[in-house]
């Protein structure tokens, strides 16, 4: 199993993203830490877990992030059940959509406390706990951006703002503890099946061809949860291309897809702007083509 035994939380794992990480985690052999604002989602998420029949420690505690007092007393909980952390996602997030003088200013706010400052606040709360005692398998900080960074779509400002914001956050901590055994790392999804996205239609079957299922990312999380990932920091997973990556892989013929170092040509050639964000994480490559 791929995180045997390893301790990881997930902010927002009460549905969409998070909940598909938490699962993918568990069942690659993880001790998970769930927390949300919904007790309610969290149980469901952790019944769900407990159904894989897996055996992992599963440690629930609600937290909003924008409150710092609650996350510091999930993170000591989180502790006291799980152990020290190996990894932590700071996935939980909030949009909505105005043109922006109309945009309702607490809405602008809350957008930017919930997706910037919480990822400012799971951090500082996690950092005492993550276990950063090991060179070979450093501990991981992986934030859920989106493709918002770098492409600013319209009526959507305060989320865009605050996803440049975390792709800057995460190139001055890369930096701050390069000394330390702790990576950063961001998933950049584009449009998922999520209550976020589609409110009360998400996951009714009938989502747009080109959005995704919340576990089309798991691959991207647990690559970066794994020793594989232990030498990418400041690494800023685009799923569009990775997305792109797996399309190509199914239509290449059998010699050119082995591994990466044979795929890439073939790749650069079927999607050359994508090979440009995907040719330094060959490794991730590998990872996807040995689970196709
Ligand atoms: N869906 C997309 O199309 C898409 C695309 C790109 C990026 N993303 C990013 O993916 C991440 C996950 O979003 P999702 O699509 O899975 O949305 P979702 O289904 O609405 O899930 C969001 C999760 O975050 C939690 N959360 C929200 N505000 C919180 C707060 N103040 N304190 C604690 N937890 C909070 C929610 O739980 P509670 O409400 O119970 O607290 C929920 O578990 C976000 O960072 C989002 O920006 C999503």
């Amino acid at each position: 199993m791929l995180l045997k035994g390893k301790n990881i939380v997930i902010k927002g794992s009460g549905r969409g993203i998070g909940k598909a990480i938490a699962i993918a985690c568990a069942k690659e052999g993880a001790n998970i830490g769930l927390t949300s604002r919904t007790i309610d989602e969290l149980n469901t998420t952790k019944k769900e877990i407990e159904e894989l029949g897996t055996e992992v420690k599963i440690s629930v505690k609600t937290a909003d992030i924008t409150k710092f007092q609650e996350l510091m007393e999930a993170f000591m909980m989180f502790h006291d059940g799980l152990g020290p952390l190996n990894g932590v996602i700071a996935n939980a997030g909030y949009s909505r959509m105005w043109t922006t003088h109309e945009f309702i200013n607490e809405k602008f706010a809350e957008i930017l406390n919930i997706n910037v400052l919480g990822v400012f606040y799971t951090f500082k709360a996690a950092y005492p706990y993550m276990k950063m005692d090991d060179k070979k398998d450093k501990a991981r900080f992986i934030v859920t951006g989106s493709e918002a960074y770098p492409n600013a779509p319209p009526k959507l400002a305060a989320m865009v703002a605050s996803k440049f914001a975390v792709v800057g956050m995460q190139k001055a901590m890369a930096a701050e503890y390069k000394r330390e055994n702790i990576n950063f790392t961001m998933v950049l999804p584009t449009q998922v099946d999520t209550s976020l996205l589609r409110g009360k239609k998400a996951g009714d079957g009938n989502k747009p061809e080109h959005v995704l299922d919340p576990w089309d990312l798991n691959d991207y999380y647990l690559f970066l949860l794994s020793e594989n990932a232990n030498r990418i920091d400041n690494g800023l997973i685009f799923s569009y291309d990775f997305q792109e990556v797996k399309r190509v892989l199914l239509e290449a013929p059998s010699g050119k897809k082995e591994n990466w170092e044979v795929f890439k040509d073939y790749f650069k050639e079927k999607a050359p702007k994508s090979y440009d964000n995907v040719k330094n994480y060959g490794k991730l490559v590998d990872f996807i083509i040995s689970r196709c």
